[in-house]
């Protein structure tokens, strides 16, 4: 039984935001599997202040959908404060809290002086998080990584820690340096060095794939919860390990494949239903479902011209097919 204690009434696995991925659907699959709250993908609080209806678009949330969290970017504290109003009275309830974007390393958000560019300048990002907490009535969160670069040096301690002088409520730290993208490992060092520097709760972040790296996380660094990202792309199951490796239960086997195809029914049934035109956005969804699948290589070709429902159930059927040997084991696959 792992001790953390959670944030904000005992949250402990927490679905990260993944611009690109985090769509309703998938946050509803996840929070099923165990995932105690899920995050929508970053949303531009500049493009919510024009009210560009894409971008509101990505605070929709299904009806039995949960408690969500809703990450904003931006560098504007104006912007952010009146944003975060927006957001808490268009979700209401159902807004767990909202954090904001310092640790996003792409170029386009950085040279705007978004995301990871944050992390260069405290004193705009307190300004921010200042804003943001004054205009807020729910939990303020800020997200960043271990620094800007490894030449600059881990930063993660000493900017947590203006962060909670700023007001934030809990911070998230993926243990990597921006300019580091995915390379490399997460350092869970700087995660427990940051636990060290403040007093509010973090959230550590960065490579869990399953209960094990989670309870390791937990207990290594003593953070308060674990936040989980590229390990649920086809496997919301993972959220159902994590809880039962916190309550102290053996580690579940890996999904079977029929499993991982259900989920991946439902996710394309459900989003086609609220968002007709997201077959295209769907494919990469469906190829990390069948990950490691039989033939995968020749369902992810098809996939990748699938338009409807009807199409993507049929990959799925043939997939179980071969999975199944109809036609000999190693039958050429009529995928
Ligand atoms: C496709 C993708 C999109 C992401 N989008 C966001 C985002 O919108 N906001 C954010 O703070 N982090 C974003 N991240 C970073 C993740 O939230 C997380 O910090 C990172 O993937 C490390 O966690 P992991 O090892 O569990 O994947 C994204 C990551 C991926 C792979």
């Amino acid at each position: 039984m792992c001790a953390s204690s959670g944030v904000f009434g005992g949250h402990r696995v927490i679905l990260a935001p993944m611009a690109g991925v985090s769509d309703p659907v998938f946050r509803l699959l996840c929070t099923e599997a165990g995932a105690d709250v899920a995050f929508t993908e970053m949303v531009s609080a500049k493009g919510l202040s024009y009210a560009n209806e894409k971008t509101r678009h990505l605070v929709d949330l299904l009806p039995q959908e949960g408690r969500v969290g809703v990450q904003l970017f931006g560098h504007e504290p104006d912007t952010m404060a009146e944003q975060a109003r927006w957001v808490e009275a268009e979700l209401g309830e159902r807004l767990a809290w909202l954090d904001i974007n310092m640790g996003c390393p792409a170029r386009k958000i950085v040279k705007k002086g978004d995301g990871s560019a944050l992390m260069k300048d405290p004193a705009a990002a307190s300004a921010i998080v200042s804003a943001v907490k004054g205009a807020a009535t729910h939990p303020v969160t800020v997200k960043f990584r271990r620094g800007w670069s490894e030449e600059a040096g881990e930063a993660a301690p000493l900017f947590a820690r203006r962060m909670q002088e700023a007001g934030a409520d809990a911070v998230t730290v993926h243990g990597r340096f921006a300019m580091q993208f995915y390379q490399g490992s997460s350092d869970a060092g700087c995660i427990a060095r940051v636990k060290e520097a403040v007093t509010i709760p973090v959230i550590g972040n960065g490579d869990v794939a399953c209960g094990t790296d989670a309870v390791r996380l937990l207990e290594e660094t003593g953070c308060d919860a674990v936040m989980v990202g590229r390990a649920a792309q086809g496997n919301p199951l993972v959220f159902a390990d994590i809880q039962a490796a916190l309550e102290g239960k053996a580690a579940l086997p890996p999904p079977a494949l029929e499993d991982r195809i259900a989920l991946a029914r439902r996710h394309v049934d459900g989003l086609l239903a609220i968002r007709p035109r997201a077959a295209a956005y769907l494919r990469k969804h469906a190829m990390w479902y069948l990950h490691g699948a039989p033939h995968a290589a020749v369902a992810r070709g098809k996939l990748a011209h699938c338009s409807t429902q009807e199409e993507f159930h049929a990959v799925f059927d043939e997939v179980l097919r071969a999975q199944a040997g109809t036609g000999g084991p190693h039958a050429a696959p009529s995928l």
